[in-house]
């Protein structure tokens, strides 16, 4: 299972001063030589932690793969289609939100996402919509095209009776199974951390979980290679 690493921290850091510094190309090095697999980075629409900059940057430096989360709309399409990063992750987003709050509802936005994919697509982009965990998002994953689905998790994290962690579990690992039969690719995401993330490795089907906040505030502590090199190793502990 690949690790990706979500920077968008680093950078609210920097913007909390609208200053220069910590700088997240910076923090993209060090998570690759650490291990990671890929960087991830949410260019939201209000700009409040990754700049255009930022992405345009990672783009050329970034030796593993970038990962642009992004909303379907036309002016994030248009950046994403300047930029070509590795891969796109469309996400729904409200301004008012602390952090992406939910999966996308595939079939209330089929209008907006089907033909986001399709540009994405024209230029080489691989996307993986952000869903919530069920069949239902998997089939019409599928059929508006996307090449991949990434699990939200953030129920899973949120979670503390353990029967209903086992229930949520199943609910992620039956989602990420149907996904593998139809032959799209599986991610997961969303508040994992080093607690709660080996149950999601004893899914064999999740090819890759995208982790930002619990890493970055390890890293406070531990420094980021640490905060890094920590969670990987959990993780082949399960998945070697
Ligand atoms: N995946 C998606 C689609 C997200 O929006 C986020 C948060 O930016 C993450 C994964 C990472 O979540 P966390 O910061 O809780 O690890």
């Amino acid at each position: 299972m690949r690790l990706c690493i979500n920077i968008d921290h680093i950078a609210t850091l920097r913007q909390a001063r609208l200053e220069s510094e910590p700088d997240p190309i910076v923090a993209a090095g060090i998570c690759e030589l650490a291990g990671a697999d890929g960087i991830v980075c949410h260019l939201r629409e209000d700009r409040r932690h990754i700049i255009d900059r930022d992405v345009r940057i990672l783009k050329e430096i970034v030796k593993t793969k970038l990962d642009l989360e992004m909303a379907a709309t036309d002016e994030m399409v248009k950046i994403a289609k300047e930029i070509k990063p590795h891969m796109v992750t469309l996400v729904p987003e409200k301004r008012q939100e602390l952090t992406t709050e939910g999966g996308l509802d595939l079939a209330a936005l089929e209008f907006k996402i089907s033909p986001a994919i399709d540009l994405l697509k024209e230029d080489g982009i691989k996307v993986s919509v952000f869903i919530e965990p069920s069949p239902e998002s998997v089939d019409m994953a599928l059929e508006i095209g996307a090449d991949m689905i990434e699990i939200h998790t953030g129920k899973y994290g949120r979670l503390r009776d353990a029967n209903d962690i086992i229930t949520e579990l199943e609910i992620i690992s039956r989602t990420a199974k149907l996904a593998k039969e139809l032959g799209i690719g599986v991610n997961a995401g969303h508040g994992l951390n080093y607690g709660n993330i080996t149950a999601i490795a004893n899914i064999a089907e999740i090819d890759e979980v995208s982790i930002g906040h619990s890493i970055i505030a390890r890293a406070v502590f531990t420094g980021l290679g640490p905060a890094v090199k920590e969670m990987i190793e959990i993780i082949r502990r399960t998945r070697p």
